[in-house]
């Protein structure tokens, strides 16, 4: 039990990643409160971990709910150790993206961090993406959301590290969630993807979530400001 007695908040946990980050850590011990947009996918995640989960509706693109959620997470459970800046869109207009994908990841470290410092430390956990450290020459408002994830997570662990909160980010490659679902239905791009990945395959939400462990998890315990690519070895290229 690598996160016995730890209680976490992971936004965007309804689906993917978020979801998978959720399960991982409650499987490790932790309590876990499911920050999630959509009530239905939120809630329906919440009870499938069971006690040690709860679900509060949250849109992290909103100072205020971020802020509200951070407090529910310390209500519920008593206390907060580990958060995770997973929401996210794709595909989305220029103002939608960087309010979800960048104004509320900064959000999430703003009240994140000083309410982990406050209370004796913990770890944030941002996810950008391989498109916060290349560009694809489309998807500008992704591009320049998930590269300011990478500015912000560096940011925050120079402004916290002295008081015990690490902050790091993921940088995922192509994952098999309902976001890529689009592209994987384009069989043009889907073998495309494929091939430009040294290991022939998409990732599975489960292989992020176990990196997310290892952040979370003591185990990461020097570790500040990084990046940690997970992609199949396709920047590698
Ligand atoms: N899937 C990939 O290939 C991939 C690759 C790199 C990075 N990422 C990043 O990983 C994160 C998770 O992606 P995923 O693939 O699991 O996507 P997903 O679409 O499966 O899940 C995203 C979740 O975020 C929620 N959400 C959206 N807007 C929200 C908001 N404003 N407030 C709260 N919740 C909100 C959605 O309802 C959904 O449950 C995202 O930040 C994404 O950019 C994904």
């Amino acid at each position: 039990m690598r996160l016995k007695d730890k209680v976490a908040l992971v936004t965007g946990a309804g689906s993917g990643i978020g979801r998978a980050i959720a399960i991982e850590f409650a499987s490790e011990g932790a309590s876990v409160l499911i920050a999630e947009l959509n009530e239905e996918m939120g809630a329906a995640v919440a009870d499938e971990i069971g006690e040690r989960a709860a679900f509060t509706h949250c849109d992290t693109s909103s100072e205020e709910d971020v802020q509200a959620a951070i407090a529910s997470a310390e209500e519920r459970f008593g206390g907060l150790d580990i958060i995770v800046n997973n929401a996210g869109v794709s595909q989305k207009d220029w103002d939608t993206t960087i309010a979800v994908n960048l104004s509320g990841v900064y959000y999430g470290c703003k009240y994140g961090a000083e309410k982990l410092a406050a209370t004796g430390g913990g770890s944030v956990i941002n996810l950008s993406s391989i498109l916060g450290l290349v560009g694809i020459g489309a998807e500008d408002p992704y591009v320049a959301a998930k590269h300011g994830v990478v500015g912000l997570t560096k940011n925050f662990a120079i402004a916290y590290g002295s008081r015990n909160v690490r902050v790091n980010c993921i940088n995922p490659g192509w994952i098999e969630t309902p976001m890529t679902a689009p592209i994987r239905e384009v069989e043009a791009l889907n073998s495309q993807l494929q091939t430009q990945t040294p290991m022939g395959r998409y990732g599975k939400p489960e292989e992020i979530a176990k990196a997310a462990l290892f952040l979370a998890s003591d185990d990461s315990s020097y570790m500040t400001g990084a990046s940690l690519v997970i992609d199949g070895g396709w920047t590698a290229r």
